[in-house]
């Protein structure tokens, strides 16, 4: 997909050939190298000595350490912290990720925290699944490198840790021995067999290196409701397999049980509970006591060990439904809700966007204008915010402060305290499954390689209309929505686009006009006369300049000499700091300046629209105008030619 400028470097395909090709080699490499296998004996002397902190971690533990082992960074400098493994995947959900975070770095300093489940809380589509996927894919991965190393007694359906085979008797003393402790029992197979077929040696019991896979139903499990009318508890705990039972002649023999459930697959992982409140109460129950007393009870065998990490996620529709039971209470008491809202910052939404559609092969042979992607998420943000009618203009203001814009009038530490006063926000509106379905429908209908703003504006517009969910008033508020992003949103970035395509160099030209300005400002505050560079001869400051430029941003008669001292005290904070005073530096006199350009420029654009039948100079004019629009603002030629009528007939209207 050829979004904008920004992702124009290309790989040859040869070359991509040839590093995944690389890179198969070298997973095979680090797979092979890694085995290992021996018995109880041979574990302890080559492999837990060199590391039995490691060997002895928990799964939160372990899940904790995989996160820090993908890159990590917790200096909180900037007040954020960044954790690689979610990083590039999941956007503008920072918040819930750090409070995930501080659920498993507190249960893995051994917090009571870790002996509740973890429930993952949020509106549909809101990036709830794949954060869980982001963790099974990360834990898979860690176990294939030395820190992740993980191990198990051969052939246990739990594969537990082979330190379940140290008797109790001597566990005090391997206490002493290595400084760490040994918790869990082991598994009724594993004892079973250990009888039977080992004669009661435990250190020749076979051990090896395990690698987590959840195709593989190793240290991940994932279970989801199915109808539960028939969904039964033997799919969480497994059965009596009866075609084993005549080979060990008891259905209480562990050997003729059938392991196959998702709560063994997860064990020393994570064990992903989907749509967790649609469950019996009966399994709830079961993992509840899993997490709190890392136990599971089967019928006939003694308390089953067990330690995995419990993932849970549900909608808020559910949520509510399981509130209103009160016996419910108790069962609240044993999980860490962590909400799981939208975000509320449009550049991050249309990063979500940008990811979904790259993802697709329709998508990538379209184009889409530099806005359209915005003008969505701008539109999903607007829904999430607050509900009152007459605070559209506050709303318009939010969303642009909640992506960290400039806002006149309102201090950037407040968005963070708007957000705390509305808990709400982010719980509901436009999920980015809706947006992305609209803007598949609008790119297979129209077979069109070239999708401009407003096409997607209009795509939005008929999923509103035929989405048979949503009643009529909700409709024609979401319509409305899209009133304001066109409004207040779309109409300022193209104009600003348009307008600066008319200049060879825009930013030249408007840091020239800034530093004439600022020159001009302190001669005048200075009383000072200024030598023209050609004549040389003295002249006076020009106010009849710096006034046109003032005037554009409204700056009255009276306001002036405290606006001028303003923008020199800032211009001398730049200076001294050693950096050059732009147009960044000062957000209104950005806006005083690039009007001022504007405005000079105009009359090209009216050309557009009313020569009907252009001569050969306008529309030389106008087509050196489309073309920096496509080499420089991210247009192809059909939205540069969209854009450009677009806006001629927006200043027509002014
Ligand atoms: N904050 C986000 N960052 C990146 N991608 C996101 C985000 N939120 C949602 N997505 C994307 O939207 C799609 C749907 O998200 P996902 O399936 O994870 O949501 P969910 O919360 O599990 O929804 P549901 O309740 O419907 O199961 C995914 O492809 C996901 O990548
Ligand atoms: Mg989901
Ligand atoms: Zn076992």
């Amino acid at each position: 997909m050829i979004l904008n400028t920004e992702t124009t470097t290309k790989t040859p395909a040869s070359e991509k050939h040839s590093d995944f090709l690389k890179s198969l080699v070298e997973f095979t490499k680090d797979h092979r190298a890694a085995r290992w296998s021996g018995t109880l004996s041979d574990f302890l002397e080559s492999i837990f000595r060199n590391d039995a902190k490691g060997i002895v971690r928990t799964s939160h533990q372990y899940i904790w350490d995989m996160m820090r082992a993908n890159g990590f960074d917790e200096s909180f400098s900037d007040g954020k912290f960044r954790c690689q493994l979610f990083e590039d995947e999941l956007f503008g959900i920072d918040d819930t990720i750090g409070r995930v975070l501080d659920y498993f770095k507190a249960a893995s300093a051994g917090s009571e925290v870790g002996r509740r489940l973890l429930l993952l809380l949020g509106p549909p589509s809101g990036g709830k699944s794949s954060m869980v996927i982001l963790l099974k894919r990360g834990l898979e991965a860690y176990s294939q490198t030395d820190a992740g190393a993980l191990y198990a007694i051969h052939g246990c359906p739990v594969h537990e840790s082979p330190l379940h085979l140290i008797p109790h008797t001597l566990r005090p003393q391997f206490r002493q021995t290595y400084g760490v402790e040994i918790t869990g029992e082991l598994c009724p197979h594993c004892a079973s067999r250990l009888q039977h077929e080992n004669g009661g040696d435990f250190m020749q019991m076979p051990v090896e290196r395990i690698f987590i896979s959840e195709a593989g139903r190793v240290g991940v499990g994932t279970y989801a409701p199915h109808d539960p009318t028939t969904a039964d508890i033997a799919d969480l705990v497994g059965s009596v397999d009866l075609s084993k039972v005549s080979e060990f002649g008891d259905e209480g023999d562990p050997r003729a049980w059938s392991w196959s459930g998702a709560v063994f697959a997860a064990s020393r992982g994570l064990l992903e509970m989907i749509e967790i409140l649609k469950v019996k109460r009966e399994f709830l129950y079961l993992l509840l006591t899993l997490t709190q007393e890392k136990n599971v009870k089967v019928s006939r065998f003694p308390l089953i060990s067990l330690d995995e990490t419990i993932v849970a996620h549900t909608n808020f529709a559910e949520f509510r439904k399981f509130l209103q039971e009160p016996e419910n209470e108790a069962l609240l008491d044993r999980m860490v809700i962590i909400q799981v809202p939208y975000t509320l910052d449009y550049k991050e939404e249309a990063r979500i966007y940008r990811k979904l559609c790259s993802s697709t092969q329709a998508f990538r042979e379209v184009h889409l204008d530099p806005h359209a992607l915005h003008v969505a998420s701008v539109f999903a943000v607007l829904s999430r915010l607050g509900e009152s009618e007459e605070r559209d203009a506050d709303n318009v203001k939010k969303v642009r402060l909640y992506a960290g814009e400039d806002v006149e009038g309102v201090a950037p530490g407040d968005a963070a305290k708007m957000k705390q006063k509305n808990p709400d926000e982010g719980l509901s509106g436009v999920s980015p499954r809706f947006v992305i379905n609209a803007l598949s429908n609008a790119i297979i209908q129209s077979q069109a390689k070239s999708l401009t703003t407003m096409d997607v504006l209009i795509a939005l517009k008929d999923a509103i209309e035929s989405d048979v969910r949503m009643d009529g008033k909700k409709k024609r508020k979401w319509v409305d929505f899209l009133v304001a992003v066109r409004k207040d949103f779309y109409n300022r970035w193209v104009k600003e686009d348009v307008h600066k395509a008319l200049f060879v160099s825009f930013e030249q030209e408007a840091q020239q006009l800034l530093d004439k300005y600022l020159d001009e400002v302190e001669a005048t505050l200075d009383n000072r006369t200024l030598r023209d560079p050609i004549t040389s001869e003295e002249r006076k400051p020009d106010e009849r300049f710096l006034r046109s430029v003032e005037e554009k941003i409204r700056i009255s008669e009276s306001g002036k000499l405290s606006f001028r001292q303003e923008v020199v005290r800032k211009a001398m904070g730049a200076y001294k700091r050693g950096d050059k005073f732009t147009l960044d530096s000062h957000a209104p006199l950005h806006d005083a300046v690039e009007q001022y350009l504007f405005e000079s420029r105009r009359d090209v654009l009216r050309l557009v629209s009313s020569a009907a039948r252009p001569d050969d100079e306008t529309r030389q004019k106008i087509s050196v105008v489309e073309k920096r629009l496509v080499d420089e603002y991210g247009y192809d030629a059909h939205s540069a030619r969209e854009a450009l009528n677009y806006v001629t007939t927006l200043l027509a209207q002014e």
